[in-house]
């Protein structure tokens, strides 16, 4: 609305100067031309006013009027009217501003234009502009100085119809009225169609942020057509999807978290409601019990500071503590700790560690990752099965494999296996004891290494974990 004010205002100030800079240069064209014949005339006929002689005065004027195209007045220096060619206004005064300068001022001649049948002089053209055509009639008049030895003695005055001068006018400001208001109409509609381009897209986009702000995630916004408010309505589609499926992990996390921790804190809470309500419970059972509280309480630690680790890692907090050191070593020490575990289970590690692969790295961190992956090797396979683990350069990388002859993972478990608290089989990993974080942390923790972890599975046949590392990190 605001354009069009402006668009109104400026229209109708130019509509308004142009008409009175034509108005003006008709008028200039016609007080030249009656201007010169008048002030002529008035030199011919000073004489004959000098010496009174109306007759002779009245037989000039009605020639000369003809001529002119108009009425001719002649008023002695009082402004009364001596002679009239129309012989109506003989002796009444005429107190017109066009005569008035003559006589009062001293002009030599003047120029004026009057609306009959109002009072309203109308000097300025640009005054008619409200008026309307056929209602107005309009006179032009003219004046000069009659003189005679140098000396003003009358007022020689034309009344000439200057009726299609202002019709013409008249016809421009109509021609102007209707552009104007063709503009007006293609400006509301291009303020409208406008608008609708503009204005509804960045509408709808405000409208998603701030169901977004309210925590509904799910927003998305449609915005047709093409250019840069449809890359940004794309962006923040893209975004709160991101967004929402952050607040869907965090959520599965939280409820996965919690359901961990709830599993052996019932389990502890049914073993000491025991021992309380059996005081005079036998003492092999008693300590039977109180094991089991004990391996329960291990669980929760464990479980405790695995979330930990993870959570470290998310915020970034964890920094590398590196130092050179020899992959193959650190294999060779984790078999160790796993000996009692594979003897239990009668089960066979291969070791083919062809390179040393010395590096520049967090040693208990990288610990972490090979004790994870061979102990998941020994824990998922049957008994009597076979581990092989081997660690070789390529290029400029180590490459660990973990392989075994278990049972494998199916093919739709394996794009979530590096998920939080995800387990093949709940039952059977947790009665092993597992939680399903130990393959997060471990891809975290390569991750942090600036390295890759892969995995490959078969039904029946065996897995292998694969970790490429980068061999020198300054
Ligand atoms: N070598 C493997 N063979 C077969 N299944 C495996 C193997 N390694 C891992 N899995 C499956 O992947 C799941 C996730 O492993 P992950 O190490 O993350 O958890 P977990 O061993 O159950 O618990 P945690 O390691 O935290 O004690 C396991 O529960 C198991 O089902
Ligand atoms: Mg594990």
């Amino acid at each position: 609305m605001g354009f069009l004010l402006i668009v109104g205002v400026s229209f109708s100030i130019m509509a308004n100067s142009l008409t009175s800079m034509v108005g003006d240069y008709l008028f200039e064209q016609r007080i030249r031309t009656d201007g010169a014949s008048v002030e002529s005339l008035a030199v011919r006929i000073a004489p004959l006013l000098a010496r009174s002689d109306t007759d002779a005065l009245y037989d000039q004027l009605t020639s000369a009027g003809g001529e002119l195209g108009g009425r001719l007045l002649v008023l002695d220096k009082d402004g009364k009217v001596q002679v009239d060619t129309y012989m109506a206004l003989n002796g009444t005064r005429i107190t017109y501003p066009e005569v008035a300068s003559v006589l009062v001022r001293g002009d030599m001649a003047d120029y004026g234009v009057h609306a009959l049948g109002s009072d309203g002089e109308i000097r300025k053209i640009s005054n008619f502009l409200f008026s309307r055509a056929q209602d107005t009639t309009w006179v032009g008049y003219c004046t000069a100085g009659i003189i005679s030895q140098s000396d003003v003695i009358g007022v020689l005055l034309l009344a000439s119809p200057v009726q299609t001068m202002m019709s013409n006018l008249y016809e421009l400001r109509d021609q102007m009225l209707l552009i104007f208001v063709v503009v007006a109409v293609f400006a509301v509609l291009f303020c409208l169609i406008f608008s609708q381009i503009i204005t509804k897209p960045v509408t709808a986009l405000t409208k998603g942020i701030q169901s977004m702000a309210r925590g509904d995630f799910s927003t998305r916004v449609k915005v047709q057509g093409s250019g840069e408010i449809r890359r940004l309505a794309r962006t923040f589609n893209s975004m709160s999807e991101k967004i929402e499926n952050l607040d869907q992990a965090r959520n599965q996390f939280v409820s996965n978290a919690s359901h961990e921790l709830k599993t052996p804190l019932a389990t502890m809470k049914i073993l000491i409601e025991s021992l309380i309500y059996q005081p005079e419970m036998e003492s092999g059972l008693r300590t039977e019990f109180l094991t089991d509280i004990n391996r329960e309480i291990d669980r929760l630690s464990s479980i405790v500071s695995d979330l930990l680790t993870l959570v470290r890692m998310d915020v970034k907090d964890v920094k590398l503590s590196r130092e050179n050191m020899s992959l193959a070593g650190l294999v060779k020490d984790t078999e160790h700790l796993l000996t009692p575990m594979k003897e239990k289970r009668g089960q066979t590690l291969v070791l083919s560690l062809q390179d040393d692969c010395d590096m520049y790295a967090d040693r208990t961190k990288l610990q972490q990752v090979v004790y994870n992956l061979m102990e998941n090797a020994f824990k998922y396979t049957q008994e009597g099965g076979t581990v092989w683990v081997t660690l070789q350069k390529s290029g400029r990388s180590a490459v660990l494999k973990v392989q075994d002859n278990g049972p494998g993972i199916a093919a739709e478990h394996l794009p979530h296996i590096f998920d939080r608290f995800y387990r093949v089989d709940k039952a059977r990993s947790r009665e092993a004891g597992g939680t399903g974080l130990g393959l997060a942390i471990v891809h975290q923790l390569v991750m942090l290494h600036g390295g890759e972890i892969r995995v490959e599975s078969e039904v029946g046949v065996g897995t292998t974990f694969t970790v490429e590392l980068p061999l020198h990190q300054g």
